[in-house]
């Protein structure tokens, strides 16, 4: 963490970073004003959230990490560009989505990149298993709530895709991957990707 990013924790925390509990979070006092609220988990270094809500100020965006420099950094970052409509929440998204999301009250979740885990006897530690597809889809408001993923894992791709569609109050927006949408910022990560030579897989599923 640099000195920057750790004076975010310290002289008492960002009005931008949501307080540790256990009750559920009442949206229109934690953004200062109603609008539809969109969560993106493990956003890294925060670039595509940043971007997302900059791009969308009428919207509500909360970014769930476990990371600390990366939420000194997307603090750090909203406030220098004065972006008012990002929130962070640090720790396990599962948790947080468990405890502190009411069921049917987000209009999208975004999973950009998830940890991969490559090898066989680590898959069980990735974060798309069928629980985290039924919490999701619990989650999303009925009838708009969408979800999206993205990943440069093609076989973690197929697996997520099998499960996502396994979850029977979400369908797919595509009959298969979805094509890369416009409003997918394009970050350090996903460039150096394809520089390597990997594809991306894009996931969209609607809840019904
Ligand atoms: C491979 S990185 C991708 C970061 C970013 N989304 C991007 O596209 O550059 C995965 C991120 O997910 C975070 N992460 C992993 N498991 C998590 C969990 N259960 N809850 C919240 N964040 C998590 C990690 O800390 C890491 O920053």
């Amino acid at each position: 963490m640099t000195d920057a990013q750790k004076r975010v924790f310290e002289g008492g925390p960002s009005a931008l970073i949501v307080q540790s509990g256990k009750d559920p979070l009442d949206f229109t006092s934690l953004f200062g004003k109603t609008g539809s609220v969109f969560v993106e988990i493990g956003f890294g270094m925060g670039d595509a959230t940043l971007d997302i809500a900059a791009l969308n100020p009428q919207a509500c965006y909360l970014g769930i990490e476990v990371h600390r420099p990366g939420i000194g950094r997307l603090v750090m970052e909203a406030e220098r560009r004065g972006i008012g409509n990002v929130r962070v929440a640090e720790g396990d998204a599962l948790e947080i989505l468990e405890d502190r999301i009411r069921p049917g009250c987000l209009e999208g979740i975004h999973l950009f990149f998830p940890d991969p885990w490559p090898k066989k006897r680590h898959h069980k530690r990735r974060i798309v298993q069928a629980g985290f597809a039924a919490l999701v889809a619990s989650r999303l408001a009925d009838g708009s709530g969408y979800f999206h993923m993205a990943t440069d894992w093609e076989e973690y791709a197929r697996e997520a895709l099998a499960v996502f569609e396994g979850e029977r109050r979400l369908r797919n927006a595509h009959g298969g991957f979805a094509p890369r949408p416009e409003w997918r910022p394009m970050t350090k990560f996903e460039r150096r990707a394809r520089e390597q030579g990997r594809s991306i897989f894009d996931l969209h599923f609607l809840k019904s």
